[in-house]
C-alpha cells in the first residue's frame, strides 16, 4: 500500500509517496538495553581520515586529466556586450573555452536555464570556463579572455532594493514572488491590547558564508557514453538524477561518488554549474576534467546564509505569559531565487495564541543564498531569544523562568501534539550543569573592565527525516555482513551510525560488518544529507534490511538448533534461545552450516529495507537549550566566550561520541555567527572584500570556550523504528542567541547586530553613555 507522507527538509515541507512497509521491525522500547546503540564507537573511517589515506574529491588525480577554471563576473550587475576567446584559445595547453556562445542550454534550478548567461547579476556569476592541461595554464587563459561589459546599476542591500527607484534585478521587481510570505494565528492586535508589557526591536543578522575546509570540486570522466563524476556533494543520488536530466542521459549511465567530504553545511546541496560544465568538456575532449574552486570563488559564488533584518514586537502579561508575537523580516536571497525566511522559531517554540510573521525575500546583486546549517532558524532564534530576554527584564522575571512560563506542550503551527518533547529536560539539565541559579556569585567576581555575563536560548528543529531512503544488507557464509546505504557521510559519521544500527539488529559486533555509502553504483537510492535527515531517514531503512536478513538467519538456525524460530534472537555474534539464553550458537557457524552446506545457490542472505512514512498524528521535532558565559572587555570591546553548556534532545542516541562531536561543531559555528563571521561588500564596487579566511573570521582553536555537550536521551518510538531524530543542525541554532543575551547581561546594553564585533560593543557602550559612538563597519 502506498501512502502520501509529509517530509520536512530545512523547514520546507513536501509530500512524498512511499510504500508502507509490512515487515518493519517494531520500535525498540525506550528503556530497552541495546548492545551497540548508545555506545561510544570510534568512527569506522577514523584511521583513513587521520592518516591522510582517505581520498577526498580534491585528492583525485586521474591519468590524462585536464583542469577547468571559471571566469567570473567582476561586476555586480552587467551585460556581456561581446566576448573574444581567441587569445585564450591560442595559449599552448588550452583545450577548450566554454561561453554562452558554445555551451548548450540546460534545465537549471532557481529559474535559470543557461549554463552561461549574458546578463550577470553578481560578482562571481559565471562568464566562461577554460579547460587546459593544468590548473595554472587554465588560470592564465582566463586573463586572456576579452569581455566587453555594459555595467548596470546595482543594489547590495535588501532595504534599498525594496525602494521604488531601486535598480530592478529581475523583471517584476526585487521582491521575490512579488509578495511577502505571511503567517497568522489568533489576532496580534488583540494580543498587544491585552499585554502589560511590550517590546519592539530590530535585529540585523550577517550574511554568513559556509567556509568549508574542502572547497567545492568535481572530477568528470567518461567511458563511452557512461559518465562518472566524483563530486564533493551532500547528495550523490539526487545529483546523479540532476546530471542525467541536465545532460539528457539515462540515470543508469551516470555514477556519482563522494566517499569523504570536507564539509558542506548546505552549500553542497544541489548540482553545481561547474560540475555540468566539466562533464560537457570531458565528453567533448575525451579526457577526464577536474574543477576545483579556490577559497575566493567559494566565498563569492557558492552560497551563504542570507542576511536578515528582523523587527520583532512581543507582548506579555504581568506574570510573563506571552500575548502576542510579531515578526517582520526582510531577507536578502541574492541575485536568484532562494529562501530567506527566519520566522519559524517565533511561530513554533513558545506558547502564544496571537502570532503574525511577514517575511520578504529580496533580490540583491550578490551571491545567491543557499541552505546553511539550520537555515532561517539560526538568525530567527538569535533575534527571538533576545526579544524574549528584553521582555523578561520588563516583567522582572529570570530569563529561564520566563521561558518555562511560556512552554508549549503542543505544536501550535501544525495543531498536533508532540511525539516526544525533551526541551524541559534540556533546560533543567543544562541549567544545573551550567550553574544558572547561582550565577550572581560568579558575576561578582568580575574585575575592572572585564565584565562577566550569562545568557541562554532554546531551539526547535524539524529534523525528523522521512522517505526516500533505501538500504540493502548482505550476510555472507562466514557470518560477516555488508551494508549498502543510499546516503553519503558528509562528516557527521553516518557511516558509523548506519553500521551500528545494522550491528544492533543483526546481533553482530560492528567489526564484522562493512559499509558502502556515497557511491550511486551499488547502493539503492538515498536522499540528500540535508535538514538533519540522514540518520532518521536512513537508519530505519538499514534496520529493516538487517531485520529481513535476521529473519532468514533465524530460520536457518531454527533448523540447526531444533527450536522454533520465534524463540530465537541474536546478540553479540550469537543466535540464542530466548527461553534459555545459555543455549546458543555463533552466527558464523549458523551461516556456514546454513549457507555453504546447501549447494551454491543460497550462499548469502540479502535483505532490503526502506524508510516508511512519517506519523501524521504527532509532530516530531528536535529540541535543545544552550547556556553561555562570556567575558566582555569594556576597554577593547572584545568578547570572550568562557563556557557553553549545550543540552539537546534528539530521540535515541546512536553514538554519544559522534553525537557530542555534532554538538561541539554546532556551538563553534554558532559562535562564529555570533562574534566573527560577516560577508562585507564594498558599496563602491559591489565586491566582497573579505573573500578569504584571513579577513573572513571563523573561530579557531584559540577562541574555543569550554563546551559541555549534554545528550538528553529520550527514544521516540513514534518517530521511526530506531527512535531517533536529527542532530546535524540543532546544535548551531541557539548558540548565538545565548551569547548575545550573555553579552547584554554583561554590559547592561544590547548589541542588535551580529556579529558582535569589538567596534559594535564600544558603539553600544557609547550610546548608553549618551555619546555618539564611532563608526560601524557594515552598511
Ligand atoms: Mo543543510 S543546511 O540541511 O545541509
Amino acid at each position: 500500500m502506498k501512502k502520501l507522507t509529509t517530509v520536512e527538509i530545512d523547514g520546507i515541507a513536501s509530500d512524498v509517496w512511499v510504500e508502507v512497509p509490512e515487515n518493519e521491525p517494531a520500535a525498540w522500547p525506550p528503556e530497552a538495553e541495546l548492545a551497540v546503540l548508545g555506545k561510544p564507537l570510534a568512527r569506522v573511517d577514523a584511521y583513513e581520515k587521520v592518516s591522510g589515506r582517505a581520498k577526498y574529491t580534491h585528492d583525485l588525480n586521474l591519468p590524462h586529466m585536464l583542469w577547468m577554471k571559471t571566469l567570473r563576473s567582476p561586476y555586480p550587475h552587467a551585460r556581456i556586450v561581446s566576448i573574444d576567446t581567441s587569445k585564450a584559445e591560442a595559449l599552448p595547453g588550452v583545450k577548450l573555452v566554454l561561453t554562452h556562445k558554445n555551451a548548450p542550454d540546460i534545465p537549471w534550478y532557481g529559474g535559470r536555464s543557461k549554463l552561461f548567461d549574458t546578463t550577470l547579476r553578481f560578482v562571481g556569476d559565471e562568464v566562461a570556463a577554460v579547460v587546459a592541461a593544468d590548473e595554472h595554464i587554465a588560470a592564465d587563459a582566463l586573463a586572456l579572455i576579452d569581455v566587453e561589459y555594459d555595467e548596470l546599476a546595482y543594489v547590495l542591500d535588501p532595504e534599498t532594493a525594496l525602494q521604488p527607484d531601486a535598480p530592478a534585478i529581475h523583471e517584476g521587481g526585487n521582491l521575490m514572488q512579488g509578495r511577502p510570505f505571511v503567517y497568522s494565528r489568533g489576532d496580534v492586535d488583540k494580543g498587544f491590547a491585552e499585554a502589560d508589557h511590550i517590546v519592539e526591536a530590530t535585529f540585523r543578522s550577517p550574511c554568513q558564508v559556509h567556509a568549508c575546509l574542502e572547497t567545492h570540486c568535481s572530477v568528470a570522466q567518461w567511458q563511452g557514453d557512461r559518465l562518472t563524476v566524483w563530486d564533493s556533494t551532500q547528495a550523490v543520488h539526487p545529483n546523479r538524477e540532476a546530471l542525467a536530466r541536465a545532460l539528457g542521459l539515462p540515470i543508469a549511465d551516470v555514477r556519482v561518488i563522494c566517499l569523504y567530504s570536507g564539509g558542506g553545511f548546505g552549500s553542497k546541496l544541489g548540482l553545481n554549474k561547474y560540475t555540468v560544465a566539466a562533464a560537457i568538456a570531458a565528453r567533448q575532449l575525451g579526457r577526464p576534467v577536474k574543477v576545483t574552486l579556490d577559497r575566493e570563488e567559494d566565498a563569492l559564488a557558492m552560497g551563504n546564509r542570507p542576511l536578515n533584518v528582523m523587527t520583532i514586537r512581543a507582548g506579555c502579561q504581568r506574570d510573563g505569559a506571552l500575548t502576542a508575537l510579531q515578526l517582520k523580516s526582510i531577507g536578502a536571497v541574492g541575485a536568484y531565487n532562494a529562501g530567506a525566511g527566519a520566522g519559524a522559531p517565533l511561530r513554533e517554540i513558545y506558547k502564544c495564541a496571537n502570532v503574525k510573521t511577514e517575511e520578504s525575500a529580496v533580490y540583491i546583486n550578490a551571491d545567491v543564498a543557499r541552505p546553511h546549517r539550520a537555515p532561517g532558524h539560526v538568525q530567527g532564534t538569535w533575534a527571538l531569544e533576545q526579544a524574549l530576554d528584553m521582555l523578561a527584564a520588563k516583567c522582572g522575571l529570570d530569563p529561564l523562568d520566563f521561558r518555562l512560563r511560556n512552554y508549549s506542550d503542543t505544536d501550535q503551527v501544525r495543531n498536533l501534539p508532540y511525539s516526544v518533547k525533551g526541551l524541559r529536560d534540556c533546560y533543567e539539565r543544562a541549567a544545573a550543569a551550567f550553574g544558572w541559579r547561582d550565577r550572581a556569585a560568579r558575576r561578582a567576581q568580575s574585575r575592572g573592565a572585564k565584565k562577566r555575563g550569562f545568557g541562554l536560548a532554546a531551539q526547535v528543529w524539524g529534523g525528523s527525516g522521512g522517505p526516500p531512503g533505501y538500504a540493502i544488507v548482505n550476510l555472507y557464509s562466514d557470518g560477516t555482513a555488508h551494508v549498502f546505504s543510499g546516503c553519503q557521510d558528509i562528516g557527521t559519521a553516518s557511516r558509523t551510525s548506519m553500521l551500528q544500527v545494522a550491528a544492533e539488529e543483526l546481533g553482530l559486533p560492528p567489526d564484522k560488518i562493512g559499509i558502502t555509502m556515497g557511491d550511486t553504483q551499488g547502493t539503492p537510492y538515498g536522499g540528500q544529507s540535508g535538514g538533519s535527515r540522514t540518520t532518521p531517514s536512513q537508519a530505519p531503512a538499514v534496520r529493516m534490511a538487517a531485520a529481513e536478513v535476521k529473519r532468514q538467519l533465524l530460520a536457518l538456525a531454527a533448523k540447526q538448533m531444533n527450536l522454533p524460530a520465534d524463540r530465537l534472537a541474536t546478540r553479540e555474534g550469537f543466535v540464542f534461545d530466548t527461553a534459555n539464553p545459555s543455549t546458543r550458537k555463533p552466527i558464523a557457524e549458523v551461516a556456514r552450516a546454513g549457507l555453504t552446506g546447501q549447494g551454491v545457490v543460497e550462499n548469502m542472505l540479502i535483505g532490503k529495507g526502506w524508510r516508511g512514512p512519517n506519523p501524521d498524528d504527532v509532530s516530531v521535532q528536535c529540541w535543545g537549550a544552550q547556556f553561555a558565559e562570556v567575558e566582555v572587555d569594556t576597554d577593547t570591546g572584545e568578547v570572550r566566550v568562557v563556557k557553553v553548556v549545550a543540552a539537546h534532545e534528539t530521540g535515541r542516541i546512536i553514538n554519544p561520541l559522534t553525537g557530542s562531536s555534532q554538538i561541539e561543531g554546532g556551538v563553534i559555528q554558532g559562535m562564529g555567527f555570533a562574534l566573527y563571521e560577516e560577508r562585507v561588500l564594498n558599496n563602491a564596487s559591489g565586491r566582497m572584500v573579505n573573500a578569504n579566511l584571513h579577513d573572513y573570521k571563523i573561530p579557531t582553536a584559540k577562541d574555543m570556550p569550554e563546551i559541555e555537550a549534554i545528550m538528553v536521551e529520550m527514544p521516540d518510538p513514534r518517530a521511526n523504528s530506531v527512535g531517533i531524530k536529527g542532530l546535524g543542525e540543532p546544535p548551531i541554532i541557539p548558540t548565538a542567541g545565548a551569547i548575545a543575551n550573555a553579552v547584554a547581561d554583561a554590559l547592561g546594553v544590547r548589541v542588535f547586530e551580529a556579529p558582535i564585533t569589538p567596534q559594535r560593543v564600544l558603539d553600544a557602550l557609547a550610546r548608553r553613555k549618551g555619546r555618539t559612538g564611532g563608526t560601524t563597519l557594515s552598511p
